[in-house]
């Protein structure tokens, strides 16, 4: 399984990235309010320091805006994916934007049946968010897994991308569930490698190293 880094902080990504832990990063509206920064230019800061994939969302909800800014977004790196709401315009713009080479990212999906729509729509990625969907007691990795199936059944090409991943159980489920890539915020990729009884042997090895009195080096 792929980890993408769901933040627009750029100092995150170049610590994560130097770890070898940053296959991809995907980016929202509220991830770029977050960063203060200028949009355009942390994006194309970020494509500079990631070669995988690095999703960038439209902000139009109209058919020609969803294009136009696209359009301008897809430009600022080669492997920028263009971000497209899961609306039935949205899904019109995947086609438009699959149809001309361009990567897309369809985000925002909540349920099997988007999902359906956005790989006949030919999306590269789709993004069930299945944090949000445990915030309103409802079920967020089965609707990886649902996905999963659907998907497999019908050798759809599309990957998924789950979103919303907030735990290290959410990364556990979402792999488990056959999940191709999860995007995970910088503090809980890094929080994977902690085990409290890592940090006990290592103790114990360190203090048990140091009784010898010898050196490797
Ligand atoms: O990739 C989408 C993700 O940023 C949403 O996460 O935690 O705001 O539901 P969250």
């Amino acid at each position: 399984m792929k980890f993408f880094v769901d933040t627009a902080n750029v100092s995150e990504i170049q610590e994560l990235s130097d770890y070898g832990l940053v296959d991809g990063v995907t980016t929202n509206p509220s991830l770029i309010a977050k960063s203060g920064r200028n949009f355009k230019e942390v994006v194309a800061e970020i494509c500079k320091i990631v070669s995988g994939p690095v999703s960038a969302e439209v902000a139009a909800l109209d058919y020609d805006g969803m294009i136009a800014e696209g359009t301008v977004l897809s430009k600022i790196a080669p492997n920028i994916v263009v971000k497209l709401p899961l609306t039935l315009i949205g899904l019109k713009a995947c086609r438009a934007f699959v149809s001309q080479g361009v990567k897309t990212n369809v985000t925002l999906c909540f349920s099997p049946n988007q999902a359906l729509l956005a790989a006949k729509a030919g999306a590269t990625y789709i993004s069930p968010f299945l944090g949000r969907l445990d915030d309103i007691h409802l079920d967020g990795v089965q609707l990886i897994r649902d996905i999963r199936k659907i998907y497999d059944n019908y050798q759809f090409k599309t990957q998924i991308l789950s979103a919303s991943v907030r735990t290290a159980n959410h990364v556990k489920e979402v792999a488990l569930a056959g999940s191709d890539v999860a995007t995970v915020p910088a503090a809980v990729i890094k929080g994977l490698a902690n085990h409290v009884l890592t940090d006990r042997g290592l103790e114990q090895f360190v203090k048990d190293w140091k009784s010898t009195g010898q050196s490797i080096l």
